[in-house]
């Protein structure tokens, strides 16, 4: 039946954990037998897999396979890539927003988060979006100079390079100075997006004079295969190529932003000490093991993705079928829904700005907690609510310290996978919050709107909101970079995805899916999206099986809100027996290449 595509593939037998041992098992032999001849250690530990890049836009990976075939590392790559994505993909991401990387080096076996998430400015107060005791409306928060964050990418470009870059700073750049300079092509997706009546309806991006200009030359949305070229871009990379981050964080750039900001017809209070002042936080990645022995990396908190994804996985081992009787598809799914409706609930209420506030993060994965947490699963019909790990794990109750979340997240955000010559690994997501951020255009790149990431009610009653705003505070994200390692604690996935709120189920699909159900890459993505979050369960209807799970679901007692053009972006690579599998999302126009 054609739920089958939603569930563990019968075609293909899978034991994640078979393979894996059978791979170290290898991996094992062929070091003894090389050990026993002549080996050395670099001769055994050597990377035989190759290397790949997976992103949005196939110029942008080019950019990052250039910097790979120069003897660039997979930071030097996530740059070029993102740099360039900034120019064809702006609606996305870019040099006024802000991302994750979780990146992995193979030789000294460590996982670094890179946090360049963007921070709010130093005169934020709680009720940064409060106004006559109530919150702004979302579109009026959204688009505005209120709600842009101090950015942090070209920072968290400078920081991960100078931890393991390896060409030259300046090099990084050139792809995109090149492209800005020379013109590129306008892609259906963008093209789509500028003439989009509902997107243009919610955005200011033909009302304000600079985005206006450059995406709506005489009034009309650039068309597809249209060449526009991005001159401020280039000049502003250019600056940043030639002096480093403080081109961007200090003197004419720094002030084009600041008076974009705060010259807005609802403007913010950033200053220039504000971007003086912006640092990359280098934090641990939160991993979890699985019983089958794999970890599940991603990023800590204020990101959602390490909280997320390995609660969905750990809840899914907990509530998927054991007996054979019940291990029909639809109770599969089911576990992957409600390990979602769980994990988001605990996600919405503790997830924020760990340097402000305590998320019990590692609690949260904690498998005592889970053994209790999954115990909650709620009826389909009924309404979810976080649970209390300090309760589950014997502590004071940890649930009254805060009041409900009211966060809503946009989607214009991109993920970036890479892999590198030498078996390092990028998983970067990276944003401007909204399609085109705040809408606001400075120097050839558009400022985010990260801000309204964070709850724009700041407390339910007497209870603050973990995740309310503050003075230089980050707003809580769903981006969850995520890398897998197997048994043998080898790199086994690297995956992500843009999506809002919807990236913890979109990314999480990828862990079930290949983990769970055997899937190829291309497999799991091209799944249909299944989003549980709250009281409705949201299902792709216009992917094969989608319809499927949909009645599926509704038979199961699920609150179904069928849901057509997911804006899903996952980018996904595997470490394979025989070298690098990559799968790209065709809900947008990425591709995963391999490095020849
Ligand atoms: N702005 C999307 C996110 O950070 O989750």
């Amino acid at each position: 039946m054609a739920l089958a595509s939603c569930a563990p593939g019968d075609d293909r037998p899978f034991n994640a954990t078979e393979e894996a041992r059978r791979a170290a098992d290898a991996a094992q032999q062929t070091a003894t037998s090389e050990t026993d001849a002549i080996a050395t250690e670099a001769e055994v530990d050597a990377w035989t897999k190759g290397a790949m890049v997976a992103a949005a836009d196939p110029r942008a990976v080019e950019a990052g396979l250039e910097m790979l075939r120069q003897g660039g590392s997979a930071i030097d790559a996530a740059i070029a890539v993102h740099a360039v994505l900034g120019l064809v993909e702006p609606q996305s991401s870019g040099i006024g927003g802000g991302a994750f990387m979780v990146y992995y080096d193979r030789d000294a076996d460590e996982i670094t988060v890179f946090d360049g998430r963007e921070v709010a400015p130093a005169s934020t107060t709680p009720n940064h979006f409060m106004k006559g005791g109530k919150p702004l409306g979302f579109l009026e928060a959204w688009q505005s100079g209120k709600a842009v964050g101090v950015p942090g990418q070209i920072a968290l470009y400078k920081t991960s390079h100078e931890a393991a870059g390896k060409l030259d700073w300046a090099t990084l750049f050139q792809p995109a100075i090149k492209l800005a300079e020379d013109g590129f092509e306008v892609s259906p997706r963008l093209a789509g997006l500028l003439a989009n009546p509902r997107l243009r309806g919610a955005v200011r991006l033909d009302d304000l004079p600079a985005s206006a200009d450059y995406f709506y030359p005489n009034g009309e949305p650039l068309p597809v295969g249209f060449i526009r070229t991005n001159p401020d871009y280039a000049a502003t990379l250019s600056a940043i190529a030639e002096s480093g981050p403080s081109a961007f964080y200090e003197g004419e750039i720094a002030q084009a932003i600041v008076d974009a900001v705060n010259s807005d017809a609802n403007p913010g209070a950033m200053n220039l000490e504000d971007l003086a002042d912006y640092s990359v936080k280098i934090r641990p990645a939160l991993c979890g093991d699985r019983a089958d022995g794999y970890r599940i990396c991603s990023a800590p908190p204020p990101s959602s993705g390490g909280v997320t994804q390995n609660m969905i996985m750990g809840l899914y081992d907990l509530l998927e079928p054991t007996e054979e009787a019940d291990m029909t598809e639809e109770n599969y799914l089911k576990a992957f829904i409600d390990a979602q409706r769980l994990a988001y609930a605990d996600r919405d209420h503790y997830v924020a700005d760990s340097d402000f506030v305590t998320v019990p993060a590692t609690d949260l994965i904690n498998p005592a907690y889970l053994r209790v947490r999954a115990k909650e699963a709620f009826a389909p019909d009924a309404t979810t609510h976080p649970g209390d790990p300090g309760l589950a794990l014997g502590r004071d109750p940890v649930r009254p310290l805060w009041g409900e979340d009211a966060t809503e997240h946009g989607p214009g955000t991109t993920h970036i996978s890479i892999v590198d010559a030498d078996g390092n690994a990028v998983s970067m997501t990276a944003t401007v919050e909204a399609a085109f951020g705040s809408s606001i255009m400075v120097k050839g790149f558009m400022l985010n709107n990260e801000l309204t990431d964070f709850s724009r009610q700041p407390a339910k009653g007497t209870k603050p909101v973990a995740n309310a705003p503050g003075p230089k505070k980050r707003p809580r994200s769903s981006m969850s970079p995520t890398l897998v390692f197997d048994p043998a604690g080898d790199l086994f996935m690297v995956t992500g995805s843009p999506g809002g709120n919807s990236i913890v189920a979109y990314v999480s699909k990828t862990l079930v899916g290949v983990l769970e159900w055997g899937k190829s890459a291309q497999e799991a993505i091209d799944l249909p999206n299944i989003i549980a979050r709250g009281d409705t369960v949201g299902v792709e209807i216009d992917r094969p099986g989608g319809m499927e799970a949909a009645d599926a679901l509704r038979e199961l007692g699920y609150n179904v809100e069928e849901r057509e053009g997911e804006n899903s972006g996952l980018h996904v690579i595997i470490v394979r027996e025989d070298g690098l599998e990559g799968g790209a999302d065709p809900r947008r126009e990425g591709i995963a290449k391999a490095l020849e």
